[in-house]
């Protein structure tokens, strides 16, 4: 189904990282965003980033996903605007795995809650077609690398992990029992980078988990020396491996998997993983030399111990995504990493 100015998509998480660049890519496919978050995890200055590159007033509803009063009078209101929000990017969710082995009870109720609530009122209105936010962490510590979509899932590595176990399981499950619901679970690599103009990017509160923010920010001056946790794995550099992909890919990945949803005549239901990466796997200090190469920056940084819970190698397959949905990553480790750095520091001058 081609947009038109009338397809309304509901985009919660709306303002935060991988959503806000979400809703720019449905706003320039044609789609109307409608931004959803509760401003737990993010700030009004993102909403304004995503209306400046949209260039008009996109909606935006400080809600909680959990509160299904508030949610249905958003549907509501939407239909009576002669605007129903007729397919939803959910993003809305704790993402720290740190934070879920301190808080396991928080991340299920908001987390697999919020999901459940979610589900329980889009079906009231009917809304069918849902794209959802997983992770490659679904996989946990991989037998064989890459990994597509069939490798079966290991134990979760963390409460993070099982929430989006959980949450791909309770969609599985939604739809089957409903008609005609098309859902798309994104099973993202590492998202980084930012939006080229540097009006959108990661706004991480506190010191940041992640391994690109913590080195935009050592770079700075903001931090000290970055920790590369451990230099002992069997990797040829000692590093762990992952697959870094441009958040703007990732971005436009959610406007494809929206259209297959909607491209989807059948009136069973349709569930479908996807993984989202590159195919290319790349160590820490690889990614240490890439931003050097694309900033002309030097990184400060010492090797230092394991970090708990991190898996050693893992990179995607991602050739459903591109058989299925026409999407392949095209931006370039050096181009995510720039971007970055160009998004930092836009931050530190602000
Ligand atoms: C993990 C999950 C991912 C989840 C993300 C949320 C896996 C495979 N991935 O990503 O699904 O969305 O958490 O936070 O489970 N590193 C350093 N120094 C640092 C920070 C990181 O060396 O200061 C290293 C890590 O050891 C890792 C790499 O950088 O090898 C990437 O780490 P990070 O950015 O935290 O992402 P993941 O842990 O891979």
């Amino acid at each position: 189904m081609s947009p038109t100015p009338k397809t309304h998509v509901l985009v919660t998480g709306g303002a935060g990282y991988i959503g806000s660049h979400a809703a720019v890519a449905l706003h320039e496919a044609g789609y109307a965003p409608v931004l959803l978050d509760n401003l737990h995890n993010s700030e009004m200055q993102v909403v304004d980033g995503v209306r400046k590159l949209c260039d008009h007033e996109v909606p935006f509803h400080a809600i909680d996903v959990r509160d299904a009063s508030a949610l249905e009078s958003l549907f509501r209101d939407c239909i009576e605007a002669g605007n129903p929000i007729q397919g939803i990017l959910h993003f809305a969710a704790h993402k720290a795995v740190g934070e879920s082995v301190a808080h396991p009870a928080m991340y299920a109720s908001n987390n697999v809650g919020g999901l459940g609530t979610l589900l329980q009122v889009a079906s009231a209105f009917d809304v069918r077609n849902v794209v959802f936010s997983s992770s490659c962490t679904v996989y946990g510590e991989p037998d064989v690398v890459p990994v597509d979509e069939s490798t079966p899932f290991q134990e979760a590595e963390s409460p993070y992990g099982w929430t989006k176990q959980a949450c791909e399981r309770v969609l599985k499950d939604h739809a089957a029992t409903h008609v005609a619901h098309r859902v798309a679970l994104l099973r993202y690599f590492n998202p980084i980078g930012a939006h080229p103009s540097a009006l959108l990017g990661e706004l991480p509160l506190g010191v940041p988990n992640n391994l690109i923010p913590f080195l935009t920010q050592a770079v700075a001056g903001i931090r000290g020396a970055l920790t590369v946790f451990g230099g002992d794995y069997p990797t040829p550099d000692g590093t762990c491996i992952r697959d870094y992909l441009h958040v703007m890919d990732l971005a436009e990945a959610h406007v494809a998997a929206l259209r297959w949803c909607f491209d989807q005549t059948a009136h069973t239901p349709v569930v479908r993983s996807f993984n989202l990466g590159t195919g290319q796997g790349a160590s820490v200090l690889e990614v240490i030399q890439a931003f050097e190469r694309a900033t002309g920056e030097t990184v400060p940084f010492t090797m230092g111990e394991r970090r708990s819970g991190d898996v050693v190698s893992i990179w995607a397959d991602a050739s459903r995504a591109k058989e299925e949905l026409g999407w392949t990553a095209e931006r370039s480790l050096e181009e995510a990493l720039a971007d970055a750095w160009r998004w930092q520091q836009r931050l530190k001058t602000r």
